[in-house]
């Protein structure tokens, strides 16, 4: 069965471009909204960097989530949607001044801190901006995540976050400065996770972990969880909605909140990820010796994943019924790596067959690059093709 994409309008469109369908995004965003109704302490901080194409952030702004910016590139864009600043909260291992600053003065809710250094930064750029920086810190729970090693973040030899046998240090840190104020306590383990024991672990984790902050006497009001709520890359169709219920639960379930804490999660790729595919046109079809070559007008540049992580994305060919045939998908730029997939089974395909790349929603438009001075590719959305 094909997938449903209006390809009549497909048809008039120069490719490659982003497809969004808005609908499937709004369900997506219902399902994750029904799943906190009744927990006025859990917040929802959407992860921008998964995706910060302006359309998608107005409307994910319009459910009522917070943002997770990285970057003082992401807390304008946040801000520029209509997040407002109390929803905003700042992570990254290397933020520069400017981007503090920036932070400080739009009066954003947290900064999740990595290091002592960082600390001292933030206390010393509060200080002259004659503020108080509300800070949490990221600790790395050290556990595995089980998911590909680039995006595996909760490992002690990770650059991130503190390691639990430095908190002491930190602590007496904290207590020395005066422009920053203790809030919470952050953590993420990595990313693209369906397996839900890896959350279970966090959340058992994170309970010793309170104990050690208690023990010292020492509030938390709030423990942000990250993110990493991974997709059915394989099935789209039938999984287009991630299993909001059983990730939220594993947290209620586990995780033991103190009296008025607030649970923080920082969601991006389960948001964004399957409302999103990237739109291309075959432009040649090229016999090898033993195999075929499906050559896209869409490359690395467009979508990075396959060629960064070998990550899997699902290839349709929209326009074509005839026979299944087996081919390499491949991109034009100029690098072995810009390859899709290979030996994928396809209805047989020929020149201006126009190509789905399913589940490219999350990191995909925003990793796009203009190597080969490619042009970056546009986006449309179902509701107003
Ligand atoms: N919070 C923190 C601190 C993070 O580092 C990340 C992702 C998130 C939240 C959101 O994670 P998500 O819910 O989207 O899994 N480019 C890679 C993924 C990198 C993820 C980096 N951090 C990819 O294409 O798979």
């Amino acid at each position: 069965m094909k997938s449903n994409f209006p390809i009549n309008s497909f048809s008039k469109i120069e490719t490659p471009f982003y497809y969004y369908d808005i609908s499937l995004l709004r369900k997506t965003l219902d399902s994750l909204k029904e799943e906190l109704a009744g927990h006025d302490n859990y917040h929802v901080h959407y992860a921008v960097k998964a995706n910060a194409n302006r359309r998608l952030l107005n409307i994910i702004n319009e459910y009522g989530f917070g943002a997770d910016c990285v970057s003082g590139g992401e807390i304008e864009a946040a801000l520029g949607a209509g997040f407002t600043p109390d929803t905003i909260v700042f992570a990254g291992v290397g933020k520069s001044d400017k981007e503090i600053n920036l932070a400080l003065s739009a009066g954003i809710s947290c900064f999740n801190v990595e290091s002592i250094p960082e600390l001292e930064n933030i206390d010393r750029l509060a200080k002259e901006q004659k503020k108080v920086a509300t800070v949490a810190l990221r600790i790395n729970p050290n556990i595995d995540a089980h998911t590909h090693s680039y995006i595996t973040t909760g490992l002690s030899e990770n650059k991130f976050g503190i390691d639990m046998s430095l908190i002491d240090k930190v602590l007496d840190k904290l207590s020395e400065l005066k422009n920053v104020k203790f809030t919470g306590l952050h953590f993420h383990i990595g990313s693209q996770i369906t397996d839900m024991d890896a959350f279970r672990s966090l959340a058992v984790r994170i309970n010793d972990i309170q104990e050690v902050f208690y023990r010292r006497m020492i509030v938390v009001d709030s423990i942000n969880v990250g993110g990493g709520l991974g997709v059915d890359y394989h099935n789209p169709d039938e999984n287009p909605v991630p299993d909001f219920h059983e990730y939220i639960e594993t947290f209620k379930k586990y995780l033991v909140l103190r009296p008025k804490q607030h649970l923080h999660f920082e969601l991006g790729r389960s948001i964004i990820c399957q409302c999103g595919s990237l739109i291309s046109r075959v432009l040649y079809v090229k016999e090898g010796v033993n195999k075929k070559f499906a050559i896209l007008d869409a490359g690395m540049t467009d979508l990075v994943r396959p060629a960064l992580y070998q990550a899997y994305h699902k290839i349709e060919n929209l326009t074509s019924s005839a026979p299944v045939e087996e081919y390499d998908v491949v991109g034009p730029i100029c690098e072995s790596s810009d390859c899709f997939g290979k030996a994928i089974e396809l209805n047989a395909a020929e020149r201006g067959d126009i190509f789905a790349l399913r589940s490219a929603g999350a990191y995909g438009e925003i990793m796009a690059s203009r190597y080969n001075c490619r042009e970056l590719p546009k986006a449309y959305f179902s509701d107003a093709l």
